[in-house]
């Protein structure tokens, strides 16, 4: 009988804070042994010359998930997980969205009905509050927070999704007595309506408008309101998907003062930029999304915030909606911007899309890398050690790095369920080989090799809530001024 189910030899083994050479020992699905001539294996995987790196955490991506207008994504969690782990993933955390008028625990069940029987990795749900009423803050969030959905994400804008700052307030306050996380999506709604009836009543429709409407004030104000609020409540907070320089300083000064703020940004805001939305015809609607692409300087400034401390989280936003009737058209065929469905997919070049112009360009170390892709996300949302490390007793979750494989991006070497991807035609150097999540090759041979429904969904761990320390020049929550019974 052999030591072990699996041994990796002769990589480099990359993690957030080391680089070194060492073969990986899996037995049962975890991390045995580190280490060289560790033992015998039922099998042997030869990784010379490749990077060994823990597998990809896409903590935010809207699978199977029904937008405020009813309307599904592309995606289900069969070919969502299954593009996921062919660009290196091992883990992804969707959500399970609240509409106005639903039970959070419906909500719940209804993700984990569609997840289980087909998701190929390990999987976990943010939930979405839209409707905040005594009954979700008083039993069912913190009833769910307890069983392992210890984040969740609120909306400033969109009509049917966004929540008062009233009602931020109470959420937030719930998320510090629980230790949970909450992800804001950070827009001012009436910024962006106000400009959206300027332009429309003036004729000024085509999908470039998206971006004029919304502005990069509309989330700078919003991403200060929420830290202040965050202040108010003396809770944590995460920023999602920020692409305007002024909110990703908002950020930084805000953890530059050692408030608990995070930040979060994605590949759209490297890569693509407002002139997308301009493009031939109506070609422009495959890059709407909220907050839009914004300018090259914008992009450097969304580059500096990755090595800087602004952001800890790089994540898809995969948000698929097929260029088509059933996706971005499904207001018709010429809509207006304000109809036009809100999101782009990535989540299989999220990693090599980094990789390549974050590590090839010397932008990014390897460790910043693996930090921004996979350790941070397990230690922000409850799945460190588990996830994100290449440590004995870890989940044996891993992507062996060919960080020499030369590719170029189209739409037709893509697992999801898109008919267009907007990285098309860029060139990109790395990807990953071999993909393992708990020990089991979900690709290899640039072949899926597991069932559906074999990935596990993952409870996760929420923080013991402490207060952070009252100094000089931090300021003061209201647990400090006030008393914590208000709280
Ligand atoms: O445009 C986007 N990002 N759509 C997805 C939904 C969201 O707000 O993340
Ligand atoms: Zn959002
Ligand atoms: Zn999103």
């Amino acid at each position: 009988m052999s030591d072990f189910d699996l041994v990796i030899k002769g990589g480099t083994v990359v993690t957030a804070s080391d680089t070194f050479r060492s073969d990986i020992a899996i037995k049962e699905g975890e991390i045995a042994a580190l280490g060289h001539n560790l033992g015998s294996a039922n099998r042997e995987i030869d990784a010379d010359g490749m990077l060994v790196l823990p597998g990809g955490i896409d903590a935010h991506c809207h699978i199977e998930q029904e937008s405020s207008t009813k309307l599904m994504t592309a995606d289900d969690f069969y070919s969502g997980s299954v593009s996921a782990a062919f660009g290196g993933n091992t883990t992804f955390i969707p959500f399970a969205a609240q509409h106005r008028g639903q039970s959070l625990r419906d909500v719940v069940k209804t993700a984990h009905d569609r997840a289980g029987p087909k998701s190929v990795i390990d999987f976990a749900f943010h939930l979405i509050i839209s409707d905040p009423t005594e009954n979700v803050l008083g039993q069912e969030l913190p009833a769910l927070i307890m069983e392992g959905y210890s984040s969740f994400k609120v909306y400033m804008t969109y009509e049917m999704l966004k929540i008062d700052d009233h009602q931020m307030l109470d959420v937030l306050s719930l998320a510090r007595r629980y230790g949970a996380m909450t992800m804001v999506h950070a827009e001012n709604n009436d910024v962006i309506n106000w400009l959206s009836e300027r332009l429309v009543t003036r004729g000024y429709t085509a999908p470039k408008y998206h971006a004029v409407s919304h502005n990069p004030i509309a989330e700078s104000e919003a991403s200060r309101r929420a830290i202040d609020l965050a202040r108010l409540a003396d809770a944590k907070l995460l920023i999602v998907h920020v692409s305007a320089p002024e909110a990703a300083h908002a950020i930084l000064n805000a953890r530059n003062q050692g408030l608990p703020i995070y930040g979060e940004t994605c590949p759209q805001y490297l890569f693509l930029t407002a002139d997308d939305l301009d493009r031939d015809g109506m070609e422009g609607a495959k890059f709407c999304c909220s907050p839009p692409p914004r300018d090259k300087a914008g992009q450097e400034a969304i580059w500096r915030g990755l090595t800087n401390g602004t952001f800890q989280v790089f994540s898809s936003d995969h948000a698929p909606y097929r260029y088509d009737e059933t996706g971005k058209f499904s207001a018709g065929p010429n809509p207006t911007f304000k109809k036009i469905a809100n999101g782009v997919p990535g989540i299989e070049t999220r990693m090599p899309l980094l990789f390549s112009e974050g590590v090839g360009k010397g932008r990014l170390s390897l460790n910043e890398f693996v930090a921004l892709t996979s350790t941070n996300a397990a230690k922000i949302y409850g799945l460190h050690p588990r996830k994100g490390a290449i440590a004995i007793g870890s989940d044996a979750d891993i992507a062996i790095w060919d960080p020499n494989w030369k590719r170029t991006i189209s739409q037709s070497m893509i697992h999801d369920n898109m008919d267009y991807t907007p990285y098309e035609g860029m060139e990109v150097t790395g990807w990953p080989r071999t993909v393992i999540n708990q020990g089991r090759i979900v690709i290899e041979d640039e072949t899926l090799q597991v069932e559906r429904g074999s990935g596990q969904f993952l409870e996760r761990k929420t923080e013991t809530p402490t207060p952070a320390a009252p100094s000089d020049d931090a300021p003061l929550g209201p647990r400090y001024t006030f008393g914590a019974d208000l709280m």
